[in-house]
């Protein structure tokens, strides 16, 4: 799988997500073709999943911090976009060193977050309205404040030693490994009490687990049950590509580090915890499953997720989000890489289709223009791309609104685990500190972490108190509340999209083809099935754009257009956006 560090802040955009499922269920009741693929219908296939951040969402305590209960006053907001499953970033018991991606109870919930009654009754209430839940699953590492780490340090003798790599000092120093997050970039940190080095590709709270020990994986397994058994719809592997290592830790080609990924994703016998975590957890229940990452090959996203393999169900690949820079980015770039994703799943196995996460910076800021000219027109314009290709989409929260970068200009003012020691590691070193914080304004993950944007009252009403993360100062202009009755808003527009992707299974199975290739302004491509044939032209840019679709477009009913316009010429007004029907 292929993972992103988007700056030289080692801004990490891992996805690995992971739903799996044998439901037949499916909200439209339409005959469709069933793809080639032997998975056939799937509810996951056609889901849109809304991804919501909960430290960030909606705070009910007044404590700074967005909590479960405070997702569950927002439930009906959820339901009414129109999405009909929720991936959960962690919620369990974590000292936060990185926000809950160091769990130290996989079976309780963090203090910040609520209760278990908070999470049956937001379970229950989801499935009320129909809306599937999908869980963040942190198995790579655990935090070093979890009761088996703390067991694994106290002796070489312990039981729970082998639940993490050691390596004893009397053999010497371990070979150097890259670690994502830490100050010096050294992955073995050493601790004195067994005169040991300890592994952890993420921060020095963040040991990994020795997925090579099977008493290790049946414990997993039982926690995945756990969860399972409560009901819930799906899971998501984080960093998973990771976990499988070879344990001689031979020495690597010195600045491996610059293309870890190659090192480090899919290692040996990766495949074949992911068939036993299948064979003993997944096939029992009606689960959906999506990894972080796709490997490094097309081939080993075939490898995660074809239904003939019994692993994963979903490939959630990294290399689109990757491209946006500073600088900008090269459209024809950009439909070259999502061409080249859907041509490769086009028979067999399924794909994610996303343009943000918890880990990168706003959409809208990256890959359209966050000016206030163009901000709506743009967000609305690459929610259509989103919601109108092949695959399931994935909406991160906030992106329905059009919410923005904050770019924060200091330092003080992040959280992030790895901006904060990577900041340190540039000091130490002498770095550029301010071309770092100039790439961090940009692309730090924490952009996409401020509160959401509720409406216009302290803090965008999203908590009553200071929240944990400073709330972008243009909540005021954007926010959910002066959306909601604007028929013209993001936030309406974003919901008609939803509507015409669920009553349209074109847009879910249909064939994608890419016309007028290499135009450098316009996306256009069309989606077919059942002899049902959809035209979509994306403007990509602020200035009037010409596209070439070689259709006659005279009879061509316009079914969205982000300008309201009725009819469609091969004329694009700037970031236009529109789904036609031929
Ligand atoms: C994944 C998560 C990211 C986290 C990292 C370590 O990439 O998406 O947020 O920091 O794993 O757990």
């Amino acid at each position: 799988m292929k993972s992103f560090f988007t700056t030289a802040a080692c801004i990490i955009t891992l996805a690995f997500i992971c739903v799996s499922c044998n439901s037949n269920s499916s909200e439209s009741k339409q005959e469709v073709a069933v793809p080639k693929d032997s998975s056939g219908r799937k509810w996951w296939k056609e889901a849109v999943v809304y991804q919501i951040y909960p430290r960030s969402f909606k705070d009910s305590d007044g404590d700074g911090i967005g909590d479960l209960k405070g997702i569950i006053s927002k439930l009906d907001y959820i339901k009414n976009l129109g999405v009909n499953a929720v991936w959960l970033n962690p919620i369990y018991t974590s000292p936060n060193d990185d926000n809950g991606y160091d769990v130290s109870d996989y079976r309780n919930i963090m203090k910040d977050f609520g209760t278990m009654e908070d999470f049956n009754a937001l379970l229950k209430g989801m499935h009320e309205r129909n809306i599937k839940l999908v869980m963040d699953i942190v198995v790579n590492h655990s935090s070093d404040e979890h009761e088996w780490f703390k067991q694994s340090r106290s002796s070489r003798t312990s039981p729970y030693r082998d639940y993490y790599h050691w390596w004893n000092a009397d053999r010497g120093k371990p070979a150097y490994r890259y670690s994502l997050f830490d100050i010096n970039h050294d992955a073995w940190r050493y601790d004195s009490l067994t005169n040991a080095y300890y592994l952890h590709y993420f921060s020095r709270k963040q040991p990994d687990l020795n997925w090579e020990n099977p008493k290790l994986r049946q414990e997993i397994y039982s926690m995945l049950k756990f969860w399972a058994d409560k009901g819930v719809d799906g899971f998501r592997l984080d960093a998973f590509g990771f976990a499988a290592k070879d344990t001689t830790f031979p020495a690597w080609p010195s600045g491996f580090e610059k293309d870890f990924m190659r090192y480090y994703a899919m290692g040996p016998h990766l495949h074949d915890y992911l068939k036993e975590m299948n064979a003993e957890v997944f096939s029992k229940y009606d689960v959906m499953t999506v990894a972080e990452g796709t490997g490094n090959t097309l081939q080993d996203a075939h490898n995660l997720v074809d239904a003939d393999r019994n692993e994963l169900n979903m490939a959630y690949p990294f290399e689109a989000v990757d491209i946006a820079k500073k600088e900008g980015y090269s459209l024809l770039h950009f439909k070259q890489v999502f061409t080249k994703w859907d041509s490769t799943f086009a028979d067999k196995g399924w794909l994610a289709v996303f343009l943000a996460n918890h880990d990168q910076a706003r959409m809208v800021s990256r890959f359209g223009n966050d000016k206030p000219e163009f901000r709506d027109l743009s967000s609305k314009m690459l929610n259509t791309f989103i919601l109108s290709m092949r695959g399931t989409p994935y909406c991160y929260n906030g992106d329905e609104l059009a919410m923005t970068n904050a770019g924060f200009n200091k330092i003080e003012d992040y959280n992030d685990v790895a901006t904060l020691n990577e900041y340190q590691h540039q000091k130490n070193i002498g770095g550029d500190l301010k071309k770092f914080m100039e790439n961090v304004m940009f692309s730090c993950r924490d952009n996409g972490r401020t509160p959401f944007q509720w409406d216009s009252s302290n803090n965008a009403g999203f908590t009553t108190g200071k929240p944990w993360l400073k709330t972008n100062p243009n909540y005021k202009l954007i926010n959910a509340a002066s959306q909601e009755n604007d028929a013209n808003s993001c936030l309406n527009y974003f919901r008609k999209m939803i509507k015409l992707r669920k009553d349209n299974a074109v847009l879910v199975y249909g064939k994608y083809t890419l016309i007028d290739k290499d135009n450098p302004d316009v996306y256009a491509y069309t989606r077919e099935l059942d002899g049902k044939k959809f035209l979509v032209l994306l403007n990509f840019t602020g200035k009037n754009a010409i596209v070439k679709t070689g259709l006659d477009l005279s009879k061509a009913k316009v079914l969205i257009n982000n300008y309201a316009a009725t009819s469609i010429t091969e004329s694009l007004k700037p970031y236009e956006a529109a789904v036609i029907e031929l």
